[in-house]
C-alpha cells in the first residue's frame, strides 16, 4: 500500500483506515422501513490512505480504479463538489468530502488511495466499505468530532444525494460498528444498535458466501421501485413506515392495500421485521443452528413477495439446501449478487461443489464461494 502511494502522489501516507464489507444475516429492505436489520462483517475490508494537502485539492486513485492498467488520479477543488457526483469508485471517495462539507465540517485538501479486497458489485457492500474507510481517514485526518452513528450518516448522504442511489443505512452502520464473532441488531429508526452473539466455530457451522458474479442492469431502478412502493403502502396502510405495522395485526394492515403487489411488498417486509427479531432470540439463547429455517423462509419471501431474486441466486440457495445447509438466502440489493448459506463445517466443501455444478448445469459463469465466518483475526475498524 506504501508504495504504491508514493508512486502515485511523491510522499508518504500519514496513515491508512479500513472498514470491512457485510453480508445481512437477516432483514432484507427493512432499512429503508425503518426497521429492523442484522448484519455481519466480512473479513475483507476497504482501506484508505491519506496525506493532508496544503491547498484545496482533493487527489483521489484506487487500485481497482483501471483494472489492467495504470492508476488514474481524480483531482479536484473541494469547492467544485457537487452532485450529481463522478461515476464508479470515485464517486464514493468524493462524495463522502462533499457530504461533510455539506454538513459544516471543515476539511481541507487531501490525497487519498483506496484499496478494497470486497468483491465489488456482488451485494457486500464494497461501495459503503469503501465510503466508510474515506470518512475515518477524513475524520482523524482533520480531527473531526463526529461519532461513528454520525459518520454512517455522512457516508450514506454520499451514496444518496451524490452517487445518486436511494440506498438505507444498514451497510455504512454495519461497516462502521460490526465487530468480529457478532452480528449487528440495529433498529434503524433511531440507529440504536446492540452486539448480538453469532459464533459459529463452537457450534461446528459456517457461514458461506455465493457469489453468483451475477449483476443484472434491472438492480438500481427496481430497488428504487420496491422503495416507492412500500412509501405507498405504509400511506394506505396509514402509517408513518410499514416498521410500524406488528406481525399480529398484518391481516388486516393488508386488507386496507389496493393491490396484489403493494400487498407482496408490504408483506415480505412485515414478516421479515418478525424474522429479524427470532433469529435475534435464537442467537442470544445459544441456538445459532436453529436459525436456518428462518433464512430459508426469508429467501421465499424475497423470492416470491418482494421479487427481487434472479435464477442464479435461486440456484444458489436451492443447491446449497439440497445438500445439507441448514438455511440459505439472497443477500443485499438483489437482482443478481450474492447468496449466504449456513452449513456444518464438514458439509462445506459439498455444498461448494454443488453450487459450481448446479451453476454449470444450468449454463451460468462459475460462482465464487467463500466462508465469511468466522473471521477470527480480524480488528474493529475503529
Ligand atoms: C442494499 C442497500 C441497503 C439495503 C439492502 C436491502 O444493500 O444498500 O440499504 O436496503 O440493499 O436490504
Amino acid at each position: 500500500m506504501s508504495d504504491a502511494f508514493v508512486e502515485l502522489f511523491g510522499r508518504r501516507q500519514e496513515g491508512t483506515w479500513s472498514a470491512p464489507g457485510r453480508v445481512n444475516l437477516i432483514g432484507e429492505f427493512t432499512d429503508y422501513n425503518d426497521g429492523y436489520v442484522l448484519p455481519t462483517s466480512l473479513p475483507m475490508e476497504a482501506h484508505a490512505s491519506l496525506a493532508r494537502r496544503e491547498d484545496d485539492v482533493l487527489r483521489v486513485a484506487s487500485a481497482q480504479g483501471t483494472p489492467g492498467g495504470g492508476e488514474r488520479v481524480v483531482a479536484v477543488r473541494l469547492a467544485d463538489l457537487r452532485p450529481p457526483g463522478h461515476k464508479g469508485w470515485a464517486g464514493y471517495v468524493l462524495g463522502v468530502a462533499w457530504a461533510l462539507r455539506e454538513a459544516g465540517h471543515t476539511i481541507g485538501g487531501a490525497d487519498i488511495r483506496v484499496d478494497s479486497e470486497v468483491p465489488i458489485g456482488a451485494g457486500l457492500s464494497s461501495s459503503a466499505a469503501l465510503e466508510c474507510s474515506v470518512a475515518l481517514a477524513l475524520r482523524a485526518a482533520f480531527e473531526l468530532d463526529l461519532s461513528l452513528e454520525q459518520l454512517a450518516l455522512l457516508a450514506k448522504r454520499a451514496e444518496n444525494d451524490f452517487v445518486g442511489v436511494p440506498t438505507g443505512i444498514m451497510d455504512q452502520m454495519a461497516s462502521l460498528l460490526c465487530v468480529p464473532g457478532s452480528a449487528l441488531l440495529l433498529d434503524t429508526r433511531s440507529l440504536e444498535s446492540r452486539q448480538v452473539p453469532f459464533a459459529l466455530g463452537p457450534a461446528g457451522l459456517e457461514l458461506m458466501v455465493l457469489d453468483t458474479r451475477v449483476r443484472h442492469e434491472l438492480g438500481n431502478s427496481a430497488y428504487a421501485e420496491r422503495r416507492r412502493a412500500c412509501e405507498v403502502a405504509a400511506a394506505e396502510i396509514g402509517v408513518p413506515a410499514l416498521r410500524d405495522v406488528e406481525i399480529a395485526r398484518m391481516g388486516e394492515a393488508l386488507a386496507r392495500l389496493d393491490s396484489e403487489e403493494l400487498r407482496m411488498r408490504a408483506r415480505h417486509v412485515i414478516t421479515e421485521g418478525a424474522r429479524v427479531l427470532e433469529v435475534v432470540r435464537l442467537l442470544e439463547d445459544d441456538s445459532v443452528a436453529e436459525i436456518g429455517p428462518i433464512l430459508t423462509a426469508g429467501h421465499i419471501s424475497l423470492r416470491d413477495d418482494f421479487e427481487v431474486s434472479s435464477p442464479e441466486l435461486d440456484v444458489a440457495v436451492d443447491s446449497a439446501l439440497a445438500t445439507g445447509a441448514l438455511g440459505a438466502r439472497m443477500v443485499g440489493g438483489g437482482f443478481g449478487g450474492s447468496a449466504i448459506a449456513l452449513v456444518r463445517s464438514s458439509d462445506s466443501g459439498l455444498v461448494e461443489r454443488a453450487v459450481v455444478e448446479a451453476f454449470a448445469a444450468a449454463g451460468f459463469a462459475p460462482p465464487r464461494v467463500f466462508v465469511a465466518a468466522p473471521a477470527a483475526t480480524k480488528t474493529s475498524p475503529d
